[in-house]
């Protein structure tokens, strides 16, 4: 534990305080950047984790140990707001009529465009927000708690789609694709995008792909069927993997860019979903459709490496997805309790649902932190390959839990679509399986720590 503060300001914050509790420089400050641990063992009752220092001066200290903040910055709360206030004023009304009915909710979507959510993480220089995947998580648990089908929608443009593109695209790709996708609209037209992977046979076991792109030169000719597309129908572009050759194995697979308006490219009928009825999910056929050669990302075979790189980012969008099913679930049904009256008082003066309410808090809680972990292991260049499959599992089996037990505590009401929560225990199902399906999950977090 050495170091050298010569000039330090620290930010100690007094378990339970809302805001800091700024101290000035002093002598102490000074032995207690030398020795942390005595700062720590003297004022047990400063919050190690919240503890913040601002050095200037500072010879090998342990970053991770000072730097730990549990606080979002101002840029943060206001982006969950923004998120926030679209979620009630947009995507609440009509969201019981727009999952009855299987609408896609077009109309959201070119608003959440026009507010830069779109093409969140995406660099200005291809009509992007610029903004981080912290960023990113907030704004998706805000929409989540109130629609996802708005959400997945969202998610798969930002972090499968965009992000793939922006990451291993060449910059004619990201110019042509990249600056609309962000923008989310092109000539005033919706403009999103579709991420194919899944196959009838290939669904956890990826790397099974049948669809078959053939070199013929300076064209990919492709042929195939692609399953559970989100955004089928949608999308302008797709992001296609395939089969080049067999013989290698998942060294064999492409990604292409992929027009949906190109000759053979055929969407199959709608999928009648148990939830998120309102997301558009089809299967996409493709016979003998020409692709150029400019449309393959990356070398030759770098196809699966790209589907599983990005997916790694996708689910901390799915994982955030279920963080906010779970946390709209849950406020729902905190906002009940206290209305509800049973035995002669409001059922949350009740052990059984305070129990219940506490439990909910707590993995939602914990789903929260492992999400924004994940999200700030990527904006730090950290490997999130694991902390996004924990994030995943853990939030969306959080997610099932939780808006089943937010039924629970409706009882009878909770059984009906006015109340929201049987809707939300609807969509949290899916979060255990797009995007790598909790087994999958296990998988990756296995091969992780076991290696
Ligand atoms: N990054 C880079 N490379 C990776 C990788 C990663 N995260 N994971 C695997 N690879 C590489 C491996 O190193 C291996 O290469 P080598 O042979 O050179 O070592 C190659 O890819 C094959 O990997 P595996 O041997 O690990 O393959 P596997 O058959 O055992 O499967 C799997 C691994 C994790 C199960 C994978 O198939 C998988 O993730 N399946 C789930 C697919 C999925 O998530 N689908 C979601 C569809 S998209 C969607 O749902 C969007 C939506 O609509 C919302």
């Amino acid at each position: 534990m050495q170091g050298l503060g010569l000039f330090i300001v620290f930010l100690p914050q007094r378990r339970g305080d809302a805001a800091p509790l700024r101290l000035r420089v002093s002598a102490v400050n000074c032995i207690c950047c030398l020795f942390p641990h005595l700062l720590i063992s003297t004022f047990p009752h400063f919050s190690r984790t919240s503890v913040s220092f601002s050095p200037i001066f500072l010879l090998d200290l342990p970053h991770n140990y000072y730097h730990m903040q549990f606080q979002l910055s101002e840029e943060h709360l206001m982006i969950q707001k923004a998120a926030r206030d679209f979620a009630n004023t947009e995507c609440l009304p009509g969201v019981i009529e727009r999952d009855e009915h299987q609408k896609f909710p077009k109309e959201q979507i070119m608003k959440l465009a026009e507010l830069g959510f779109m093409g969140m993480m995406v660099s200005p220089d291809y009509g992007g927000s610029g903004m981080d995947t912290v960023s990113y998580v907030l704004a998706m648990e805000e929409i989540s708690k109130v629609d996802a089908s708005v959400s997945v929608c969202m998610s798969v443009n930002n972090s499968l789609v965009s992000w793939g593109l922006e990451a291993f695209g060449n910059e004619e790709q990201k110019k042509k694709y990249l600056t609309p996708l962000a923008q989310g609209q092109k000539d005033g037209e919706l403009y999103i995008g579709a991420f194919l992977l899944s196959e009838p046979e290939a669904g956890s076991d990826a790397t099974s792909q049948r669809t078959t792109a053939e070199d013929k030169g300076d064209y990919y000719l492709l042929n195939g069927i692609k399953n559970w597309i989100t955004n089928g129908s949608s999308a302008s572009v797709y992001l296609v993997m395939a089969q080049t050759d067999v013989a290698k194995g998942p060294k064999g697979i492409n990604v292409f860019i992929v027009e949906k308006a190109w000759p053979g490219v055929t969407v199959g009928a709608k999928e009648n979903k148990l939830g998120i009825r309102g997301s558009d999910t089809h299967s996409i056929s493709f016979t003998d459709v020409k692709v150029p050669k400019e449309n393959r990302i990356g070398a030759d075979g770098f196809g699966f490496t790209f589907a599983m790189k990005t997916l790694s980012g996708g689910r901390i969008g799915i994982a955030s997805q279920a963080l906010g099913i779970a946390s709209g679930a849950y406020e729902r049904a905190l906002a009940y309790s206290k209305q509800r009256k049973a035995f002669g008082k409001e059922i949350m003066h009740h052990q059984a649902i305070q129990f219940k309410l506490a439990d909910m808090a707590t993995r939602i809680e914990a789903s929260r932190l492992l999400c924004l972990k994940a999200a700030w292991e990527k904006d730090n260049g950290i490997d999130y390959t694991l902390s996004s499959s924990m994030a995943k599992v853990y939030a969306s089996e959080t997610a099932m839990w939780v808006s089943t037990e937010a039924v629970q505590v409706h009882g009878g009401y909770g059984y009906v679509k006015e109340f929201h929560v049987e809707r939300l225990m609807r969509d949290a199902k899916i979060t255990q399986i797009y995007e790598g399906t909790s087994e999958v999950q296990r998988i990756v977090i296995s091969r992780a720590i076991l290696k």
